[in-house]
Formats: C-alpha cells, sequence, structure tokens
C-alpha cells in the first residue's frame, strides 16, 4: 500500500448509481463536479443508461444528474462536464450542444465550451466523411462568483518556453513580426522606433523571467484604436504594449487520448488538471459521478484536494482504488 503523508488527501471511492448516491450528499457540500457520463447507447447496462433509451430519455438523464450536481455543489463551484456527439442513421445529432441548450434553460451558466481536440483518432472508415477527432468540455458555474484561481496554474505553467534560443510567450509570440513591423515602418519617427524596439526587447526579458506570460503591441499604421486614450496614446507614441501577467489559455485543448486504461474511455489525466487547479480550491473536494478508471480522483490527489468518486461498475472502482492506493 501507498505511504501517505498525515497531510495527503485521500479520495473516497463509492460503488453504485450516482442517482442515488448523490442523494446522500449534503447540499452545496461540493467545490468542483468533472465528469463525462457514458455515451448516447453506449456499452452502459443500468436502468439510467442503456441500449434502449431514446435520444430524449438520455438527454432528460443528463438533465436530472446535473440538477442533483446543482444541488450539492457550492455557490462558486464548478460543473465540467465531458461530451462526445454521435451518429444515429447517417446524422450527427449535436447531443452535446443539445443538452448544453437544456442546462442553460435549466439556470445552469456556460462560462466556456472546451474543445478537447485528439491529438489522435480513430480515422472514420466512411467514404464520404471526416474522422471525428474532438469533443465539448463544457465548464458550467452556477453564479458569476465562482472560484477561479489562474494564478495557481501559472504558479505551475508559467516557465520560460524558449526552444532554439527562441523565447515564446504564452501564446507563441516571439517579437519577430512585431520586430519587422516596426523596422519597416515608415509612419513612426526614429525616436518612436527606437523606443518601441527597445520596450519589445524589454518584454521578451520579461517574458523570460516569467514576469510576464504573454504581450501584444499595437503600432501606428498597422493597428487601428477607434477611441479613448489609447488611441491618444497611439497617436503620441507611435505604439502601445499590452501585458498579459497570467496564462490565458485557449479553449481549445489539444490533448492526446489516454491509452493505457482498462476503461473504455479514460480521461487523459492533463484534461481534467486544469479544472481542478483552476477551479478547485487547494482545501475544498472534487467529485466525479462517472469516475470509471478514476483519473479525476487520482489527479486531484496527485493536486492535494479531496475528492470523491462514484461508479456504478465494481471492477472500475476496484481499479481506481488501486490506480490511487498502490505504490507507484
Ligand atoms: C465515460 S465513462 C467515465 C470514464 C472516466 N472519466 C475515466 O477517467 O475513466 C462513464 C462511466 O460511467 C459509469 N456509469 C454508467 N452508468 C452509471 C450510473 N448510473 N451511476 C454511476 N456510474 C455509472 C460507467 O461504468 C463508466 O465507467
Amino acid at each position: 500500500m501507498k505511504k501517505f503523508d498525515k497531510n495527503q488527501k485521500i479520495p473516497t471511492f463509492i460503488e453504485g448509481d450516482s442517482f442515488a448516491i448523490l442523494k446522500t450528499l449534503n447540499d452545496k457540500s461540493i467545490d468542483c463536479v468533472i465528469t463525462s457520463p457514458p455515451y448516447f447507447r453506449e456499452r452502459e447496462k443500468n436502468k439510467h443508461f442503456n441500449l434502449n433509451q431514446t435520444l430524449d430519455s438520455y438527454i432528460e438523464n443528463i438533465l436530472l444528474i446535473s440538477r442533483e450536481i446543482k444541488r450539492v455543489l457550492k455557490d462558486e463551484g464548478s460543473f465540467w462536464l465531458n461530451l462526445g456527439d454521435s451518429y444515429q442513421k447517417t446524422s450527427l445529432q449535436l447531443i452535446p450542444t443539445k443538452i448544453a441548450s437544456k442546462l442553460i434553460e435549466d439556470g445552469w451558466i456556460l462560462n466556456n465550451d472546451v474543445i478537447w481536440k485528439k491529438t489522435s483518432y480513430t480515422p472514420t472508415s466512411y467514404k464520404k466523411r471526416l474522422s471525428s477527432s474532438f469533443e465539448h468540455f463544457f465548464h458550467f458555474v452556477k453564479t458569476n462568483e465562482f472560484y477561479y484561481n489562474l494564478i495557481a496554474l501559472d504558479a505551475k505553467k508559467r516557465r520560460p518556453n524558449i526552444s532554439d534560443g527562441v523565447i515564446k510567450t504564452s501564446s507563441n509570440v516571439t517579437g519577430v513580426n512585431y520586430l519587422k513591423i516596426l523596422s519597416d515602418s515608415s509612419i513612426l519617427s526614429p525616436i518612436q522606433k527606437g523606443n518601441a524596439i527597445k520596450t519589445l526587447k524589454e518584454c521578451l526579458d520579461e517574458v523570460k523571467d516569467g514576469k510576464i506570460s504573454d504581450f501584444r503591441f499595437l503600432i501606428k499604421g498597422h493597428n487601428k484604436v477607434n477611441s479613448g486614450n489609447r488611441k491618444e496614446e497611439l497617436e503620441n507614441n507611435g505604439f502601445i504594449v499590452i501585458k498579459s501577467k497570467y496564462n490565458k489559455p485557449s479553449d481549445v485543448w489539444e490533448i492526446l487520448p489516454e491509452k493505457n486504461s482498462i476503461h473504455y474511455a479514460p480521461f487523459p489525466e492533463s484534461l481534467v488538471s486544469f479544472p481542478i487547479i483552476v477551479t478547485c480550491p487547494p482545501k475544498g473536494i472534487v467529485l466525479d459521478p462517472f469516475v470509471g478508471s478514476g483519473t479525476t480522483c487520482y489527479v486531484a490527489m496527485k493536486n492535494n484536494r479531496n475528492s470523491i468518486g462514484i461508479d456504478i461498475n465494481k471492477d472500475f472502482i476496484k481499479y481506481a482504488k488501486r490506480r490511487c492506493f498502490k505504490e507507484d
């Protein structure tokens, strides 16, 4: 067995039907829910998810579980819902979009529709169809006062991104294009050009030192600012620099699907680490009501968060426990 230090947060795994187990949890007791329910008509054999269900009853079940999730979630909590689409006969059903719309109608706020772009996928066997390579990862919240700590992510991620001696910002800006625009400019005075190029070098140094993660230049004659102080600043100085201290990741996440698991659809660890680090406070509790191989709880444990994982399949619960509690 793994030896835990006294501060280690050990996951709680519960075998059973989420619809029943969730009812035993207290109101507003959970900080963050991350889950991926069974796909429509896939592999599951239980009352709520089975091969005979209609699309309407599938959507209704997700709606029912999301209401329980809302009840157990704190007001500042987050609900991350991973859903993939599927074909019926020859048409995609837009299942994730239909469910997200229902949840919005039901009072949830949709903060982001993250696209998980799978960097490896199975090519389709259909001649007239592209291979499917993405899933949605919706970020729902109950109120606009939700917990969101990008600084926590930064502490882990804000290291200088240097490849072949070239410094890159978090959105891959190297400064080369800006330098060319500034050098070629026939509008900026020599003093404005000199100041802009000096500022550009300082920005790259700040990225290198981890003081900022990104920056943008607005350059007179190249960019337009229609009104306000910035318009005046651009006119007078010939350029404006906008710095961003924190990483602002985009809503498309390129992540390799997990292959090493007994489970048929495991989360990759890096898919759930952002939600855990950014939307669950350090002493908070993460819940996954369809925990499968236990990835959510495993990553919560690695990031020292408490967690609860529920699954109806006893073999998955056994596997999840082994994964978390055995010496690695
Ligand atoms: C898509 S998988 C989740 C995989 C998980 N994200 C992981 O990292 O392994 C859905 C899971 O829901 C479980 N499940 C299906 N119906 C359930 C129910 N009524 N209550 C609890 N779990 C259920 C299945 O056993 C399956 O492991």
